[in-house]
């Protein structure tokens, strides 16, 4: 596993990072602390959480497995919903006792929203830097040009930088091409990619026409099955793809990943320690140039516009900034 800088200092942090969002869920106790494990084994030093995930379960399950190896890992957690300023610090304060630890690395707003307080939000993220409560800030979900916006609040005031992005990134959800992924390699901010493997879509867990795996997300998250109706033709020739250069359809969906300039880690999330390997193989391989474009085009995702499906209500409101 490579090491990178995250975004434009001498810190380093693994090409993958682990997501836990399952620690709690789909994964116990014991079932998360193999999956770090493996994960810690094969050189992963990056690991995301959140103060939501689990109402602050996986928070608190994180906090007892990384006991004697907190030194050695890079830890992302976000605030709890809001980005009032107060809250910000309180969320933070909360999260820091449930990981049993004094300072995260990483602390990011979660979501933007509608009538969001831009210069109250940096400001607070500002005093938890300063307080040595987190090392850098960041966010997750938000659109270039609020990206850029808040950055600019924060130079113009001597405060901390969002430094890093988390967003949805797949080979069905490439919106973030249009803008965000070349604005990051122009102002080297880190772009951590959620969903590489389309809710198990890119890992060959759903195949077109089958029942539903008993235990699988698609059990309880309705997108599975509009998605696999939508791209029936496209996993099909993925897969077969896959299968016919030997790889697993995970390993695939992140190597595809990888080739994109721009993104720094995908977040590999999983329910189960064996689940890990699939994706873990693909930091070992590189697909050739001819390989991604075959790829790429199995499905009909050509990028018309960033992200804006996820907020409708952007293109008639603004209100959003203060
Ligand atoms: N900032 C945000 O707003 C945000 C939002 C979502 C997630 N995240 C972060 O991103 C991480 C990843 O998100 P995600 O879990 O939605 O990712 P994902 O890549 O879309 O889906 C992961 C799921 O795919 C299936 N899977 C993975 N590897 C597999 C394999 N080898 N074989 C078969 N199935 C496999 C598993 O489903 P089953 O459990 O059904 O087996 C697993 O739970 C999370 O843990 C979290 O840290 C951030």
């Amino acid at each position: 596993m490579k090491t990178i800088n995250f975004a434009n200092t001498d810190v380093q942090i693994s090409e993958m990072c682990l997501g836990t969002m399952m620690f709690g869920q789909r994964a116990d106790e014991n079932e998360s602390a193999r999956i770090l494990d493996t994960a810690v084994a094969h050189g992963v030093t990056f690991v995301d959480t959140a103060a939501m995930y689990g109402d602050g379960l996986c928070e608190e399950i994180l906090g007892r497995i990384i006991r004697g190896m907190r030194d050695q890992l890079f830890i992302g957690t976000k605030v709890m919903k809001s980005t009032e300023g107060a809250w910000i610090k309180e969320s933070l304060n909360n999260s820091l006792k449930r990981l049993q630890v004094e300072q995260v690395d990483l602390y990011m707003i979660h979501w933007p929203h509608e009538g969001m307080q831009l210069e109250q939000m940096m400001s607070a993220l500002n005093d938890v830097v300063v307080a040595g409560k987190t090392r850098f800030v960041g966010c997750c979900n938000f659109p270039t040009w609020l990206l850029a916006h808040c950055n600019n609040i924060a130079e113009q005031n001597g405060w901390a930088k969002l430094m890093c992005n988390q967003i949805p990134y797949n080979l069905v959800e490439r919106g973030v091409e249009v803008e965000l992924l070349p604005y990051a390699v122009a102002a080297d901010i880190c772009i951590t990619s959620y969903r590489p493997v389309l809710l198990g879509l890119l890992a060959g867990k759903y195949q077109p026409g089958q029942p539903l795996p008993e235990d699988s997300r698609g059990q309880v998250d309705g997108r599975i099955v509009s998605w696999l109706d939508k791209y029936a033709d496209g996993f099909q020739k993925f897969n077969s793809f896959a299968q016919d250069h030997g790889m697993h359809p995970a390993q695939l969906a992140v190597a595809w990943q990888r080739k994109s300039k721009g993104l720094s880690c995908p977040i590999v999330g999983v329910s189960s320690a064996s689940q890990l390997d699939a994706s873990i193989a693909a930091f070992d391989f590189d697909l050739s140039d001819a390989q991604y474009d075959e790829v790429t085009g199995f499905f009909d995702t050509a990028v018309k516009e960033e992200s804006g499906g996820q907020f409708p209500n952007w293109r008639r409101s603004f209100s959003i900034v203060s």
